[in-house]
C-alpha cells in the first residue's frame, strides 16, 4: 500500500509553477494575480482562504484578499465581482462557499467572468467540461488528476466509483475519470443518497471517491481488495484533546480501510492540498491566456 502524499505531489507542481513565474518575470511581465473574496468569518473559509494566499506567494503569484461584512448586500458583492472582472491585473477570481443564505451562489458563480473563473464553477466552464472543451476545473477534481498523474496511477479501464455529485468536486470528478484524457479513461458509477446497495456498488470500485462529506462514511468492508482509494472530505469534528478543540476528519476510516487498499490519500495532507495545486495551475492558465491575449 502506498499513501499519495498530497504534500509531495502538490509542492512538486508548485515548484514548477514558481520557476515558469520567474522566467515570466525575469522577462520583465507581471506575476499572475488570483483575487479571494471572503464574506463572513467561518473558520473552515478562514483557514482556506489564509491558506490560498500563503500559497500564491510561495509560487510567486500576487494576490488580493477582500474581506467582505457576512451582513454585505448580494448587489455589492456582485458588484465587487463585475469590478475584478473588469481589472486587467487580476487573472483569477473566487468568491469562498458557503455564502451567507441571504445571497444567491448560483449569481455569484454566475457573476464571475468565465475567463476569470479560476474555481471552474461558471456553467459555461461546466459545459466545457462535459464536452472535453479547454476550460477552468473545479480546484479539487483538478488537483486530484494531478495527484493520479504524479504517482502515475493507472485508470485506463477501470472501474471508479465517485460517492457524490457536487459541482465542486463528485460531478466533475466523475466527468474527468469518464473523459478520454491521460488519467481517465474509466468506466464510473456515481453514488448518492438516493443510491441502493451502496455497499455493493463500492466493492466493485477499483477507484472509490469518497466526496459526501460524511465522516469516516467508507469503512473496510466497502472496499475492494487492491482499490486505489481518494478521500476528499474535510469535515472539522469536535475534539476536546486536540489543540485547536477539533480534529479534521475525512470520508474514509483510513486506518481499518489502509491495509486493505493499494493506494490511498491521507487526511489532512493528501486532495486538500492537491486542491490549491489545482488552483494555481488553473490561475497560472488564467493568466497565460490573458497576458498573450
Ligand atoms: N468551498 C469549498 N470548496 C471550495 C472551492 O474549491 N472553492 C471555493 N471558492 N469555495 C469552496
Amino acid at each position: 500500500m502506498i499513501v499519495l502524499d498530497g504534500k509531495i505531489a502538490a509542492q512538486a507542481i508548485k515548484d514548477k509553477l514558481k520557476a515558469q513565474v520567474e522566467n515570466f518575470t525575469a522577462n520583465g511581465l507581471r506575476p499572475p494575480k488570483l483575487a479571494a473574496i471572503l464574506v463572513g468569518s467561518n473558520g473552515a473559509s478562514e483557514t482556506y482562504v489564509a491558506s490560498k494566499v500563503k500559497n500564491c506567494a510561495e509560487t510567486g503569484f500576487e494576490s488580493l484578499l477582500i474581506r467582505l461584512d457576512a451582513s454585505v448586500d448580494e448587489t455589492t458583492l456582485l458588484q465587487t465581482i463585475e469590478k475584478l472582472n473588469h481589472d486587467h491585473t487580476v487573472d483569477g477570481i473566487l468568491v469562498q462557499l458557503p455564502l451567507p443564505k441571504h445571497i444567491s451562489e448560483q449569481k455569484v458563480i454566475e457573476t464571475i467572468h468565465p475567463a476569470k473563473d479560476v474555481d471552474g464553477f461558471h456553467p459555461v466552464n461546466a459545459g466545457k467540461l462535459v464536452q472535453g472543451l479547454p476550460g477552468f476545473i473545479p480546484a479539487t477534481p483538478y488537483g486530484i488528476m494531478l495527484l493520479l498523474e504524479h504517482f502515475d496511477i493507472q485508470t485506463k479501464s477501470k472501474h471508479a466509483v465517485v460517492i457524490g455529485r457536487s459541482n465542486i468536486v463528485g460531478r466533475p470528478m466523475s466527468i474527468l475519470l469518464s473523459s478520454n484524457i491521460p488519467y481517465g479513461n474509466c468506466t464510473v458509477t456515481i453514488a448518492h443518497s438516493h443510491t441502493q446497495n451502496l455497499k455493493a456498488i463500492c466493492l466493485q470500485a477499483d477507484i472509490l471517491v469518497a466526496a459526501l462529506g460524511k465522516p469516516e462514511f467508507v469503512t473496510a468492508d466497502m472496499v475492494k481488495p487492491g482499490a486505489i482509494v481518494i478521500d476528499v472530505g474535510i469535515t472539522r469534528v469536535e475534539d476536546a484533546t486536540a489543540k485547536k478543540g477539533f480534529r479534521i476528519k475525512g470520508d474514509v476510516a483510513f486506518n481499518e480501510v489502509a491495509p486493505k487498499t493499494t493506494a490511498i490519500t491521507p487526511v489532512p495532507g493528501g486532495v486538500g492540498l492537491m486542491t490549491i495545486a489545482g488552483l494555481l495551475t488553473n490561475t497560472l492558465q488564467a493568466y497565460l491566456n490573458n497576458v498573450t491575449a
